[in-house]
């Protein structure tokens, strides 16, 4: 298949991206990391990107599309999100617009429910968000436990989040569950030990809420150790709702992400940029919980690699939409449209150590968007607008 008449094509191809010879530039002059192409054409063979150009020097194909003069870029890559749970927190949500702070106490109130309900209901949710996220232009998606905190109800969310993608994250360690608030060493025991064991099957990951109020630096250390030795690979939420250990622990730890990263100190910051661990920042929790935004130009000037995801929960950020997320990065982040973009993409991908989504070259899945817009800036430009227009997932369309 030919998709031709691309007025911007977004490839994330890094051999066109800054500094390079060919490095591109957008309307405002400035460089960008997005391999841009105008007047673009793309060749799928089967699942895969096969080629990409100019449209004047396109291939010959059977098959063609015309995108209408509109932008293409990647599919999002939305690499943070808990999708397995049942009920709402509306309640909750509006206290805190009228005052009440965002505490991890309110996680109790999911488990709750989500203990409660059918592996059908957790089911159906699941699919009903995912959906709702592929309309709104995600092509992958990570998801996590969190709310079961029993080797069973841990376990059965990881079952079925695997039917659904390959990045399913065990994150046993979310808070302390009622039934263990004596003795929170022994549900560090269970989360390493039997629970770990019924879930590693299931997982690509391991992940721990690192916060006053849910697991401390040597508890959240001997977590994702116990995990590596299971071999799944460490992320980590980490200084979220105040200064922590969690960004240097998962440095420590050569994690793929850490994720949140609103209160940060320069050791932090510092840690990060000499590391291949990437700032996964989720302004949907932060619009949700009314706190301060994490500074992502602080981050990407020390040369930070940094993802934006959605954070998609009933309790801090119920958003699926990385659209939303670009515009809040943009507006409140200190995020050029360009580096929002390329976070919610390449970005994500990166806090996955995936190579083959998130871009658009040849080898590379055939994940990608169609906008209604003539540049992928619209996305911020054009905030609350559903611009996705048309959704291709390894090389069919589906949207
Ligand atoms: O990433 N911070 C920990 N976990 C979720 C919130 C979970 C909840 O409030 O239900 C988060 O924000
Ligand atoms: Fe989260």
């Amino acid at each position: 298949t030919l998709i031709t008449n691309i007025a911007v094509l977004v490839t994330n191809d890094p051999s066109l991206g800054r500094g390079s010879p060919r490095s591109s530039t957008f309307e405002s002059g400035g460089e960008t990391p997005l391999g841009l192409v105008r007047d673009a054409a793309v060749v799928i063979e089967g699942d895969r990107i096969a080629w990409t150009g100019d449209r004047s020097k396109a291939p010959a194909t059977d098959n063609r599309v015309d995108a209408g003069g509109r932008a293409v870029l990647p599919g999002f890559v939305d690499s943070h999100s808990h999708l397995l749970f049942a009920g709402d927190r509306a309640e909750e949500f509006n206290a805190r617009m009228s005052g009440r702070p965002y505490g991890a106490g309110g996680i109790r109130t999911t488990v709750a429910a989500t203990r409660a309900a059918t592996d059908e209901e957790l089911e159906a949710g699941l699919t009903r968000y995912l959906a709702e996220a592929l309309r709104q232009g995600t092509t992958t998606f990570e998801t996590k436990s969190g709310y079961g905190l029993t080797v069973a109800d841990e376990s059965r969310a990881l079952r079925i989040a695997a039917r659904h993608t390959d990045e399913v994250t065990y994150l046993g360690a979310h808070v302390v569950p009622p039934e263990h608030a004596g003795d929170p060493d022994a549900y560090v025991a269970l989360v390493t030990g039997e629970m770990l064991d019924a879930c590693a099957p299931h997982a690509r990951w391991i992940d721990v809420f690192c916060e006053r109020g849910a697991f401390d630096g040597d508890q959240a250390r001997a977590i994702l150790t116990a995990g590596k030795a299971k071999g799944l690979h460490p992320r980590i939420h980490a200084n979220q709702l105040s200064h922590g250990p969690g960004v240097r622990l998962a440095v420590e730890l050569d994690a793929a992400s850490a994720d949140h990263c609103t209160h940060l100190t320069d050791a932090d910051v510092d840690a990060l940029a000499g590391s291949r661990t990437v700032a996964t920042l989720l302004p949907g929790a932060e619009f949700s919980t009314r706190a301060e935004w994490p500074d992502a130009r602080r981050l990407l000037d020390a040369g930070v690699t940094v993802a934006l995801s959605t954070d998609c929960n009933p309790g801090s950020s119920f958003t699926s939409s990385v659209p939303f997320c670009i515009a809040l990065a943009v507006r409140e982040m200190g995020m050029t449209p360009d580096e929002a973009v390329w976070s919610a993409t390449a970005g994500g991908a990166a806090a996955l150590r995936r190579t083959d989504i998130g871009r658009l070259t040849p080898g590379a899945y055939a994940d990608l968007l169609v906008l209604d817009a003539p540049s992928h800036v619209h996305l911020a430009y054009r905030p609350g607008v559903p611009l996705v227009s048309e959704v291709w997932r390894r090389g069919v369309r589906v949207c």
